[in-house]
């Protein structure tokens, strides 16, 4: 599983909640996030080294995109190129998303680069449920995280900016289209009322990967088996990602190893990782 950073620990949560026997690794992008403003090509780029990296360098089964932006520029590419099921979380957040709804009025949050690519009106769409869709963009909100800012006046003043215009079309469901804004939701539902339902694509990605490899026969038997063991990178300052990702996920996220970009091969063809094994614990 992958991430710009820290938010895909909400996507992680639910998944080793739903699957306690499976192995998880987690990737958290955080020495080049945010991945939000940045183009979709570098951010395709990214998601590429990463997804390749999880089964070449970890022997992934399969791969959760536990990031939207990251979902957004590359989920396809990615399921037609790796040799492993590919998870995003669009798909799974806009089925939670419709079926969460009362008055068919809905609204997805997400990053810059989510919302221009369209994603979420496509993924909306397909569900053929009929429904009127409005998307907003939080630039910021991200950073905020990224610093273990969760909570104060600066947040609720930017949140009360960035969602303006989901409030004025009268949402009656929300959904935190972006793997970061759970940690946000304290904020984001005092900004929005509390007659609007805040959802989150976390669970619902977490029953798709139970699907998905449930179908193709690749779960561990519940039965006999071993606990699964949980292992956290970050390609950033893995003392800051042990000490905020522990507050973040709990005491299960102990220490944070070091994740380092891999490089294209010879031929421009493959990717390869390497992943370094210093550890740092938490404090
Ligand atoms: N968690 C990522 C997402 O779901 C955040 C992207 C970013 O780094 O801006 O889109």
């Amino acid at each position: 599983m992958f991430d710009s950073g820290f938010g895909g620990l909400t996507v992680a949560r639910a998944v080793i909640d739903l699957l306690p026997n499976e192995d998880l690794v987690y990737i958290g992008d955080t020495g080049r996030y945010p991945y939000g403003s940045k183009p979709q090509s570098e951010v395709r780029d990214y998601a590429f080294q990463l997804a390749w990296s999880l089964v070449k360098d970890f022997d992934a089964k399969a791969v959760v995109v536990a990031c939207n932006t990251a979902a957004a520029a590359a989920l396809d590419d990615l399921a037609n190129d790796l040799p492993v099921p590919v998870i995003g979380v669009i798909e799974p957040g806009a089925r939670a998303l419709v079926h969460a709804t009362r008055s068919g009025r809905v609204g997805v949050i997400g990053t810059v680069g989510t919302v221009v690519s369209g994603a979420y009106d496509r993924a909306v769409a397909a569900t053929r449920v009929p429904v009127v869709l409005t998307t907003a963009a939080c630039p910021g909100f991200v950073e905020f995280v990224e610093r273990g800012q969760t909570t104060g006046d600066e947040i609720a003043i930017l949140a009360d900016r960035m969602l303006a215009p989901v409030k004025a079309a009268g949402v009656d469901t929300l959904l935190l289209g972006c793997t970061h804004y759970p940690y946000l939701a304290r904020v984001i539902g005092q900004a929005m009322g509390p007659s609007v339902t805040l959802v989150s694509s976390a669970d619902e990605t977490a029953f798709a990967a139970r699907d998905q490899l449930g179908e193709l026969g690749l779960l561990r038997p519940e039965r006999g088996a071993r606990a699964g063991e949980h292992q956290f990178l970050s390609s950033g300052d893995i003392g800051w990602f042990a000490d905020l990702g522990r507050r973040l996920f709990g005491p299960e996220l102990a220490a944070a190893e070091s994740w380092i970009p891999p490089h294209r091969d010879a031929d421009g063809q493959h990717l390869t990782g390497r992943a370094d094994t210093r550890r740092e614990p938490t404090r």
